[in-house]
């Protein structure tokens, strides 16, 4: 559970100190790359008496935000100065597949003391991420992320871009990471490992000073390893513009509340109608009660006092328009496994093994009966065609599915996902069976895995080829 910590250090950071550090105003310009070094840190996340030794881009936690403009092209030179491989994959970005930075199936993890060069254009506006792909429960449990937002070329009116990365950490009782919990096959069969301290952009609670009548738009990424957020916004009633990087038809969220399982984004629009002092708590819902995530609080000036115009959608990326759902490949994705659901038997790495003996080997999970990555893919689809992806959640706990290289259009049996939205990570619940269409437009060996990183780590990765 979520402690109250963040509760008390409420109203601690007010103003700049939740403000991330920017990477670069815009990449498009230079041809000179970014360096993102990783390396080992620390980072004040709880008090800057005590910080928590981390894995940091450039000593930040989250990493420098990389900004670019839709259709240019970022360059970033990742230095590995951790003790383990690494790689980073753009999540979200509809990639060239060599830059997708998926250890092992689209590059060699970068060793030690090594670098790589990654370099790629954003066909998309919108909200996205970055995080190594190789060991990625550990590394991301560390704090090696960061948010890379892509600017429309013609950005809606707003007063405010409000970036808000949060995280859920699990620390001990001296704010260090609790790293001898990490790999339990008990978080891996169950959520995932879920934290007790809430941060956001590395920050517990930290407040936001607002002004009456501004319109902000709230970037919003669950950069957490396991836990889905759901997020109460309080005296706020946003209007929901995109997800994962794709532009909705702005919408309300029911009840002021948004879900965002582990790796999805929201991008959202708020009018400030707040008097002098007032507050609005964004908090994070748990069973047991609520977290505090971040305070916005109003001062005394006014910006405006006349309501803005409904917000109007933001121009579509240029996604598929038609899909050949008539003719498209039909692939069923059966996940098992987990508490409650064991396993009887799954092939890994080439054998058939009883689920006590893939206990042992910390594999807990399988899709069609495949633990982990396979020699086969799921399936190898024709460049251009449709697939229409059944999946299929037998487990007693909810997934949030990763889809690399493209966004899938939501179908419909996923009762946290809204038919006709483009999403690259979407959530299934216990016993759904929701089906996605993917228009196969990006050549290349791509994965698809639960986002949820310990049932990643646990045999919930396969991969799909483009041909
Ligand atoms: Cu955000 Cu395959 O990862
Ligand atoms: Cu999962």
């Amino acid at each position: 559970m979520i402690t109250r910590r963040g509760l008390l250090q409420g109203g601690v950071a007010l103003g700049a100190a939740a403000v991330l550090p920017v990477g670069q105003r815009s990449l498009g310009a230079s041809a000179e790359p970014l360096v993102l070094t990783a390396t080992t840190g620390v980072a004040p996340l709880v008090d800057d008496e005590r910080p928590t030794r981390v894995w940091a881009y450039n000593a930040s936690v989250p990493g420098p935000v990389i900004r670019a403009t839709q259709g240019e092209w970022v360059r970033v030179r990742l230095r590995n100065r951790l003790q383990i491989p690494t790689t980073i994959h753009w999540h979200g970005i509809r990639i060239d597949n060599a830059m997708d930075g998926a250890g092992g199936l689209t590059q060699e993890p970068v060793a030690v003391g090594e670098q790589f060069d990654y370099a790629f254009r954003v066909p998309d506006a919108g909200t996205f991420w970055y995080h190594p792909h190789f060991r990625s429960a550990q590394a991301v449990a560390h704090g090696l992320y960061g948010a890379l937002v892509v600017a429309e070329r013609d950005p809606p009116a707003v007063d405010r871009d409000l970036l808000l990365v949060l995280d859920d950490w699990r620390l001990d009782a001296e704010q260090q990471i609790d790293v001898a919990s990490m790999g339990n096959l008990h978080d891996a069969a169950h959520r995932g490992r879920l934290g007790n301290v809430l941060t956001v952009n590395g920050r517990p609670a930290p407040g936001f000073g607002v002004r009456r009548g501004e319109r902000l738009r709230l970037r919003l990424l669950n950069a957490a390893n396991s836990r889905v957020l759901r997020l109460d916004f309080g005296a706020f009633a946003p209007s929901l513009i995109a997800l994962d990087g794709q532009p909705v038809t702005p919408r309300a969220l029911g009840e002021n509340r948004l879900t965002l399982a582990s790796g999805q984004r929201a991008d959202l629009l708020v009018d400030v109608d707040l008097g002098a002092g007032e507050v609005a708590e964004l908090r994070a819902v748990t069973r047991g009660g609520a977290a505090l995530a971040a305070r916005f609080e109003a001062g005394e000036d006014t910006l405006r006092d006349e309501p803005l115009p409904a917000p109007v959608a933001l121009a579509a990326n240029p996604m598929p328009r038609e899909l050949a759902l008539g003719d498209a490949l039909a692939v069923e994705l059966r996940m098992e496994g987990g508490a409650m659901g064991g396993l009887a038997q799954a092939v890994f790495e080439g054998e058939t093994l009883s689920g006590r003996e893939l206990a042992r080997r910390g594999q807990v999970w399988a899709f069609n009966g495949q633990v982990g990555m396979g020699e086969q893919p799921l399936f190898t689809v024709a460049r251009g065609r449709t697939v229409r992806i059944a999946i299929d959640n037998r487990t007693r706990w909810a997934h949030g599915m990763h889809f690399h290289g493209h966004h899938v259009q939501v179908l419909g049996g996923a009762a946290h996902e809204a038919t006709g939205d483009w999403r690259d990570t979407v959530l299934v619940d216990v016993g759904e069976r929701a089906e996605f269409a993917l228009h196969a437009d990006n050549p290349g060996r791509w994965m698809l895995h639960c986002h949820m990183l310990e049932h990643q780590a646990a045999g919930m990765a396969t991969w799909f080829e483009v041909a």
